[in-house]
């Protein structure tokens, strides 16, 4: 029990950092919160311009999950499973930012990545092919969030793709505007800066 405890204390730490933020001030931009979406995250870094800001506020977004789910599942499965959903949460309600973080997506795919790499395959292979198609970001975290637990409970991963439900879940009702959005076709497409 001390275990989880720690490793969620850890997790959420880690996810807690909003790299997005730190990334687009340290470059000068302002804060990200204010164009586009207004979202933290590595697709509205995008509407920036600065196409290698967004890379890298994916790359470290995705990489704070992956260093949590590796680093505590050194303890067991479990504590990764622990630290990996908790950095999810971090990143989408950091206390540093009055709990208003972002959406979870390249956290998600970087939690994936430490527990059951094969998943955050299935991830990446599912939200390009509905990037190709559409443009959407949202689209495509949101058909790739429902590919996941679904690869996980047919390959046998029940434990993580319960973990995973619960993320997918919050991931969604993390995107509801971004839904209302599409429904109504004003979602804003991928290269577009709306
Ligand atoms: O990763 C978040 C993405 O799915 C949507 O981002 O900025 O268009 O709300 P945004």
């Amino acid at each position: 029990t001390l275990n989880i405890i720690a490793a969620l204390a850890f997790g959420y730490l880690l996810g807690s950092i909003p790299f997005g933020l730190l990334i687009t001030r340290a470059a000068g931009l302002g804060d990200v919160r204010n164009i586009g979406s207004g979202n933290i995250g590595a697709t509205n870094v995008l509407r920036t311009g600065r196409k290698s800001l967004a890379a890298l506020t994916l790359l470290l977004d995705a990489l704070k999950g992956t260093a949590a789910a590796l680093i505590a599942g050194r303890f067991g499965l479990e504590a990764g499973m622990a630290a990996g959903f908790a950095a999810f949460i971090g990143h989408i309600f950091p206390v540093w930012l009055g709990f208003k973080g972002g959406k979870g997506v390249a956290t998600y795919i970087g939690v994936l990545l430490g527990l059951a790499w094969q998943a955050a395959l299935v991830f990446a292979g599912v939200w390009i092919v509905v990037a190709l198609l559409t443009r959407y970001s949202s689209l495509s975290a949101l058909v790739a969030t429902i590919a996941v637990p679904v690869f996980l409970w047919a390959t046998g991963s029940t434990e993580i793709a319960a973990v995973l439900v619960v993320m997918s879940v919050i991931a969604w009702i993390k995107h509801r505007a971004n839904i209302a959005r599409l429904l109504a076709g004003t979602e804003s497409r991928i290269g577009s800066k709306g």
